[in-house]
Formats: C-alpha cells, sequence, structure tokens
C-alpha cells in the first residue's frame, strides 16, 4: 500500500499539547463505553497513557462512565516477575485506571509468559468476541506492543526478546539495583491488527522519528507501527511534538473549540 493512501485511510488528529491529545484519546474510549458498556477494549501501557488513565478514571464518578460491563486485553507484560510486582504492567494498571473504576476483576486480562500463555491469550481474546478498540502507544523504535523491529506481519502473541533501546527506554520503570526482565510476553502485529478499530497515540518529540515512519514510510518489519497501514479504521492522536517529522502535517485542532 503506497504512503499516500495510507494517509488517507489513517486520520491523523493533531493537537498542540500532549494533554489535548491524551483528553480526545481518552473521550474516544469513552465513548465506546457508553455506545456499548460491554466493549471489548485493548489497553496499552507506558508513560504516554498515564494521562488517558487519569482523565478516564475522572470520568467514572464524574460522568457516570461505567467499567463493570468492560473487558480488557492488555499488550504486553514482562516476563518473569512475581505477581503484583509494582515494576510490571499488570500493577500499573492498578494504578493508573483499574484500582479507581468499577471494573470487574473477572473481566481484566493481561498476558502471562508461561509456556501456555501465548495460546491461551489468543483463546481468551477470540472467545470475547474479539477485541472492539484496540489503544496503542509507539516506542521510539517504532515498537507497538513489545513487537520490537523485525517482528513479522504475520506474528502472534508470543514470548519476545526486548531491543536495547526498549531496555533502556523502560529501565526507570525498575529500582536502582533490580534487574530488567529481558524477556516479554506480547499480542503480535496480527492480533492488534484483528482489532475493529485501532487507537495510536504518541506525543513527545521522542516518538517523532518512529511516528514519520508508520505513516509515511514503507510499511515493513523495519518499522512494526508501519503496519498499521494495513488498517482500514486506524486513528492516529498526536501532539504538535511528535508530528515534528510529518510530511504531511495536519491543521492543529483547538480541544477547546
Ligand atoms: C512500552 C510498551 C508499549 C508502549 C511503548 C511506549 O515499552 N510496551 O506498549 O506503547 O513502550 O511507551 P511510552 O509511552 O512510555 O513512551
Amino acid at each position: 500500500m503506497s504512503a499516500l493512501r495510507a494517509q488517507v485511510e489513517q486520520p491523523v488528529r493533531l493537537f498542540a499539547t500532549s494533554r489535548e491529545a491524551e483528553q480526545l484519546v481518552a473521550g474516544i474510549l469513552a465513548a465506546r463505553i457508553r455506545s456499548n458498556p460491554a466493549s471489548v477494549l485493548g489497553l496499552a501501557t507506558g508513560a504516554s497513557m498515564i494521562g488517558v488513565y487519569r482523565e478516564l478514571a475522572r470520568m467514572h464518578p464524574a460522568g457516570g462512565l461505567s467499567f463493570a460491563r468492560v473487558t480488557t486485553f492488555n499488550l504486553d507484560e514482562y516476563c518473569g516477575l512475581a505477581a503484583g510486582d509494582p515494576s510490571g504492567f499488570a500493577a500499573y494498571m492498578d494504578r493508573n485506571l483499574f484500582d479507581h473504576v468499577d471494573a470487574d476483576r473477572r473481566r481484566l486480562h493481561l498476558p502471562e509468559g508461561d509456556d501456555a500463555g501465548p495460546a491461551r491469550y489468543e483463546a481468551a481474546i477470540a472467545a470475547a468476541g474479539g477485541i472492539d478498540l484496540q489503544l496503542l502507544g509507539i516506542g521510539r523504535n517504532g515498537h507497538i506492543g513489545f513487537n520490537e523491529p523485525g517482528s513479522q506481519g504475520t506474528s502472534r502473541t508470543r514470548v519476545v526478546e526486548l531491543a536495547p533501546p526498549t531496555l533502556a527506554a523502560n529501565a526507570n520503570d525498575f529500582p536502582t539495583g533490580v534487574a530488567m526482565p529481558r524477556k516479554a510476553i506480547t499480542m503480535g502485529i496480527e492480533t492488534i491488527l484483528s482489532a475493529r478499530r485501532i487507537v495510536l497515540l504518541a506525543t513527545g518529540a521522542a516518538k517523532a522519528k518512529a511516528l514519520a515512519g508508520a505513516l509515511e514510510g514503507e510499511a515493513g518489519p523495519h518499522n512494526p507501527a508501519s503496519f498499521l497501514q494495513q488498517h482500514p479504521d486506524v486513528t492516529v492522536v498526536c501532539d504538535l511534538a511528535a508530528a515534528a517529522e510529518l510530511r504531511n502535517i495536519p491543521k492543529i485542532e483547538n480541544s477547546h473549540a
């Protein structure tokens, strides 16, 4: 697929600040939950998502947004961490969202990196009827979930080795002196592309090169996010800093309009 076609098919929503971008993403998720309270959501972690979850947690009591019937599947998790390890994505999700809303714990899923974990996760997603809306961040190297450069478009949920830039970018999540896991379990590219709708949030200058490659470069394993060009319903939400290397910079939206 040509880069031009990809741009036509992937609306890019640009905001001056990361806060406005996060608020739009939270609004998209909330609208999805309101239109179908039993939605199946794919969730992401990382610093970029903290503002999104803060806003959703605010909407729960303030706007009557209920998560009681929502089913969630997180993209990825480190391998080898003890249950409840504060550096893990399960603890991240509790801290940033699940502890603050009326979610039903039985409907919240994170992948587990044991031998049967990948097949079990794929089966659970299928049993839930597939993912209605998948939230994605993007790594500085273009990774989505933990699908590092080299990941194939046909990949499904599996255990992967983390790339050196990812280890460096996420090292701060682990206390000094604690060894960071070298492996993680992640939904695959094809698993992600199976979602009916995808919303990718990219904020900050560190994401500018990866985002430009994903949207305007050739699609392929060198930039895993570029496989999103193959999906018919992707919304990219970004701030000015992350949009800096796009050739076609969209009009800045005013969230207060
Ligand atoms: C992490 C996660 C991704 C996330 C990305 C960006 O390692 N596995 O799902 O989108 O890297 O993270 P951040 O928002 O902290 O930049």
